[in-house]
């Protein structure tokens, strides 16, 4: 359907059954990028789901990724020194020896749900070291994950996002009510940190004074808490299980990086584009403006779609072939623009880790049964995928 669209209908209207008031989709990678990169016409502050939220609630929700100008640079200026490469590559060493102990303990089952086993439990924790919260917490960290940003599939869901049950929790992130139970576990964090010495992101989250010399209020500690909780969670982990799928499916391209695993970095941006985990995130015209040609009025929902401007034919020779030589690759699974993934340099080097590990223990590996995809047009997941392995 994408390809369909950005061949006959770039920009393209599509009404909402849900009591929605519809959204524009873009669907070419320029139009896209050039929308990401210009806020003053294409805001953030109207929130970045479909959903539609009130003045009210947003001023209750906005986090930084609903925030724009100055006062999102100086939310963003918070976190930045702990996710510049250099920074992340501090955890090399870490993750090298978290990723031999998974992969020890899941390979050796032979048959397993790659999901639960390798994806999922990886990247949080690793969230859960920069957040200095105990091992034994990562269970819970990924439970409200799951339970949040997955509201629109029933397998995870406390309360589905269209249900009216959802109505009465219009004020909370994603609607969920696990917000709270983020909320609860963030403040408690940081309490004890308030005033200490660390260099974990809860402590930079209570202790710099990013707004005019002021800390961020109680309730910008909360959603910013919760953003990283939930961003740093899912996006891996699916991009992981998307890049281990391609790698079963094309084992020519897995044959090739166990030969040659300089192509490592290479590879992991061909991963990216070909999973692209966020599917889209929205914006919304600050004014009466047009995208090629076609008019836009002030208040439309306008919807970056990073998972078909991934496949765009303009940009991707042969965009439907898994490459993992394909350079350059100018895929855009991290946003462009302000909003750029802040965790990105840490989320490729956990997939390079990740697959260095990986291939080198593999002899064979094939799916053990049937994919089961996350309910969702947001995150592009994978919930479970059943694999045999056998060992080099
Ligand atoms: C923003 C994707 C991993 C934290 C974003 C955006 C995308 C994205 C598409 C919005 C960009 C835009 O609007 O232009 C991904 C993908 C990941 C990943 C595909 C993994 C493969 C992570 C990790 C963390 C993280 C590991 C942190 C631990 C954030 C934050 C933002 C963000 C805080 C908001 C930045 C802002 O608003 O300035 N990510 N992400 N992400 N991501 Fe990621």
């Amino acid at each position: 359907m994408f390809d369909e669209l950005r061949r006959t209908a770039p920009v393209h209207w599509n009404p909402e059954s849900d009591g929605g008031s519809g959204f524009w989709s873009l669907t070419r990678h320029a139009d896209v990028v050039a929308a990401d990169r210009d806020q003053e016409r294409f805001t953030s502050e109207r929130f970045v789901n479909l959903e539609e939220v009130d003045e009210r609630q947003a001023a209750i929700r906005r986090s930084l990724l609903e925030t724009d100008g100055p006062r999102h640079a100086a939310l963003r200026r918070v976190l930045q020194r702990a996710f510049t490469p250099r920074a992340v590559a501090g955890y090399a060493t870490f993750l090298r020896g978290l990723t031999a102990r998974t992969l020890d303990r899941a390979l050796a089952r032979g048959t397993f749900d790659f999901v639960a086993e390798i994806a999922a439990d990886f990247p949080i924790n690793v969230l859960a070291r920069m957040l200095d919260v105990p091992d034994g917490d990562t269970g819970r960290l990924i439970d409200w994950g799951n339970r949040i940003i997955a509201n629109t599939d029933p397998d995870y869901a406390d309360v589905l996002l269209h249900s009216e049950e959802s109505e009465r929790y219009r004020d909370l992130p994603f609607r969920s009510p696990a917000s709270l139970e983020v909320f609860e576990y963030g403040r408690e964090l940081a309490a004890k940190r308030r005033g200490g010495e660390g260099t974990d992101l809860v402590s930079r989250l209570v202790n710099q004074t990013p707004i005019d010399g002021v800390p961020l209020s109680d309730r910008d500690f909360d959603n910013y808490f919760l953003l990283l909780v939930v961003a740093g969670n899912e996006t891996t982990r699916h991009a992981i299980t998307h890049a281990m799928r391609a790698l079963i499916e094309h084992p020519e391209q897995a044959e090739r990086l166990r030969d040659e695993p300089e192509l490592m970095p290479v590879a992991v941006e061909e991963f990216l584009r070909w999973a692209s985990p966020v599917y889209h995130f929205r914006r919304t015209a600050t004014c009466d403006t047009e995208i090629g040609g076609t008019a836009i009025r002030a208040g439309d929902k306008v919807v970056l779609w990073f998972a078909s401007a991934n496949r765009d034919e303009e940009v991707f020779a042969d965009p439907y072939r898994f490459d993992v030589t394909r350079a350059p690759n100018d895929h855009i699974a991290f946003g462009k623009g302000a909003h750029f993934c802040l965790g990105s340099a840490l989320a490729r080097l956990e997939m390079r880790i990740m697959f260095e590990e990986l291939l080198p223990r593999l002899a064979d590996v094939r799916l053990a049964g049937g994919i089961r995809r996350v309910r969702s047009n947001f995150v592009n997941g994978i919930k479970e995928m059943p694999v045999t392995v056998a060992l080099a």
